[in-house]
C-alpha cells in the first residue's frame, strides 16, 4: 500500500488532488493533515467535512498556541518584518509543514502532496521544511506540476464529485492565521487599484474608528508580551486581545509592493493590528534598554532574520546564530510600553523598564551632577579630520 500525506487547506486545490492523488499517482490511501494556526474556525470545518466526503484518513493537528509562542512571538523579539509585511503567511507555514512530517512518521507515509502553485513563495517553505525534516519522502506538487486553469480545475471538479464550496466565486485569495490576514488576486494584484472595503475583515476603516483615543499598556519579559493593560495573558489571547483593539481603531492595514522570492514584484494587502502593535512596542522598549550600538547592530540581525523567514529557511544555521544574539539582546527588553489607539495609528506614548539605559538626573537641564565645563576639550577635538579636510582644500585653491 502507498501513503500519501496532502497539506489540506480544505479548499479547490488540494481538494482536487485527493482524486488526482488515487487516479494519477497510484496512492491506495490519502491521508489529509489540516493545520489550526488560527484560521477561521469554519475553514477547519469545511476541510474536516470534505476529507469525510472525499473519504481520506484525516487529521487536523491544533498548532495555535505553539505558532503564537514560538512563531509569531519569535517575530516580535525580531522586529520581523519584510519590506513593510510584519511576516505572517511565511512564519506559519514551516510550522504546517513541520506538522505535515509528524503526522508522516505517523502514519507511515511514502509521499507528501501540497497545494502550492509554481509562483509564489510557499513552495520553497514548505519544501525545505519537508526535505530538512524527511528527506528519504516524495514531494508532489500537482498544481505546479499540471498547470491547470482555475475553469479546468473546475470541471475537473465537478467530474470528480469534489465538493465545490462557494468560495470558489471569491475573487480574493486569502491567507489567514492567528497574526495576520493576506489578500490577495482579482483586481487587487493592479498596483494602483484603491483596495475595496469588503477585503478587510478585521479592521474597521480608520475613519470609522472611535472619535477619542484608547489608550494600551503592554507589559514585556524578556522580549516577549505578557500582559495587556496590567493583565497577564498567553500568547494566543494576549494576540487576539489586541487585535480586537486595534481592529477597532482602524490599526493594521498594511499595503505593499512585495518582491516575491523568484523576482516577481507582487502587490500585497495585509490586515496584521496585533503584528503592527506588538512590533512598535517592542521597538520603542528596545530604544529604552539596549545601546546605540546594539540597536544600530541589531537593526540590520532583524533585517537579515526576515530575509530567512520570508524565504521560509526556518532551520538555516545563521537563523539559528541570529537568535543567539536576539534573545541575548532581549534579556533587558522586560518592562512596560503604552501606546494610543487613534484612527489607523498606533502612537507610543510612554515606556518604562528597570533596564532602562536612562537617567533623568544626566539627562535633565537642571542636574550638576554633570559637570558641562569638562566638555570643552572634547568638543575641540570633534571633527578633527573634517576640519583638517577642508582647510587642506581651503590652501590649495
Ligand atoms: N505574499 C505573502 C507571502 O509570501 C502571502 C501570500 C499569501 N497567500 C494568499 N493567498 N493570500 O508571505
Amino acid at each position: 500500500m502507498k501513503t500519501v500525506v496532502l497539506v489540506y487547506s480544505g479548499g479547490l486545490d488540494t481538494s482536487v488532488a485527493i482524486p488526482m492523488m488515487r487516479e494519477d499517482y497510484g496512492f491506495d490511501r490519502v491521508v489529509t493533515v489540516t493545520v489550526d494556526v488560527g484560521q477561521p474556525a469554519e475553514d477547519i470545518k469545511v476541510a474536516e467535512d470534505k476529507a469525510k466526503a472525499l473519504g481520506t484518513e484525516h487529521y487536523t493537528v491544533d498548532a495555535k498556541e505553539e505558532f503564537a509562542r514560538e512563531y509569531c512571538f519569535r517575530a516580535v523579539k525580531a522586529n520581523g518584518d519584510y519590506q513593510g509585511y510584519p511576516l505572517s503567511t511565511s512564519i506559519a507555514r514551516p510550522l504546517i509543514a513541520e506538522k505535515a512530517v509528524e503526522v508522516a512518521k505517523k502514519v507511515g507515509g511514502d509521499a507528501f502532496c501540497h497545494g502550492c502553485t509554481g509562483k509564489g513563495n510557499d513552495q520553497f517553505r514548505i519544501e525545505f521544511v519537508m526535505r530538512t525534516l524527511a528527506p528519504e519522502l516524495d514531494i508532489l506538487a500537482p498544481m505546479r506540476e499540471r498547470n491547470l486553469t482555475r475553469t479546468e480545475e473546475i470541471e475537473y471538479a465537478k467530474a470528480k464529485g469534489v465538493p465545490i464550496s462557494q468560495s470558489v466565486d471569491k475573487i480574493w485569495s486569502i491567507d489567514e492565521n492567528l497574526w495576520g490576514r493576506s489578500i490577495e488576486g482579482g483586481r487587487l494584484e493592479e498596483p494602483d487599484y484603491s483596495p475595496p472595503e469588503e477585503i478587510f475583515q478585521w479592521t474597521v476603516s480608520p475613519e470609522d474608528a472611535p472619535d477619542q483615543v484608547t489608550e494600551v499598556t503592554i507589559g514585556f519579559q524578556s522580549g516577549i508580551p505578557v500582559s495587556v493593560d496590567g493583565h497577564k495573558m498567553g500568547p494566543a489571547e494576549l494576540i487576539r486581545c489586541i487585535h480586537k483593539m486595534a481592529g477597532e481603531n482602524g490599526i493594521g492595514r498594511v499595503d505593499v509592493m512585495e518582491d516575491r522570492m523568484l523576482g516577481l514584484k507582487v502587490r500585497e494587502n495585509y490586515e496584521c493590528p496585533a503584528a503592527v502593535i506588538l512590533i512598535e512596542a517592542h521597538k520603542a522598549l528596545e530604544a529604552l534598554v539596549s545601546t546605540r550600538k546594539e540597536i544600530a547592530f541589531k537593526n540590520t540581525v532583524d533585517q537579515t532574520w526576515a530575509d530567512l523567514a520570508y524565504e521560509g529557511l526556518w532551520y538555516d544555521p545563521l537563523k539559528e546564530d541570529l537568535e543567539a544574539f536576539i534573545d541575548r539582546v532581549n534579556e533587558r527588553v522586560t518592562g512596560e510600553v503604552i501606546l494610543h489607539l487613534y484612527k489607523g495609528n498606533a502612537t507610543v506614548s510612554g515606556r518604562r523598564s528597570p533596564y532602562a539605559l536612562y537617567s533623568e538626573d544626566l539627562a535633565s537641564f537642571d542636574s550638576k551632577t554633570f559637570d558641562q565645563s569638562e566638555m570643552t576639550g572634547m568638543v575641540k577635538v570633534h571633527g578633527m579630520q573634517a576640519r583638517m579636510y577642508h582647510a587642506v582644500r581651503r590652501s590649495q585653491s
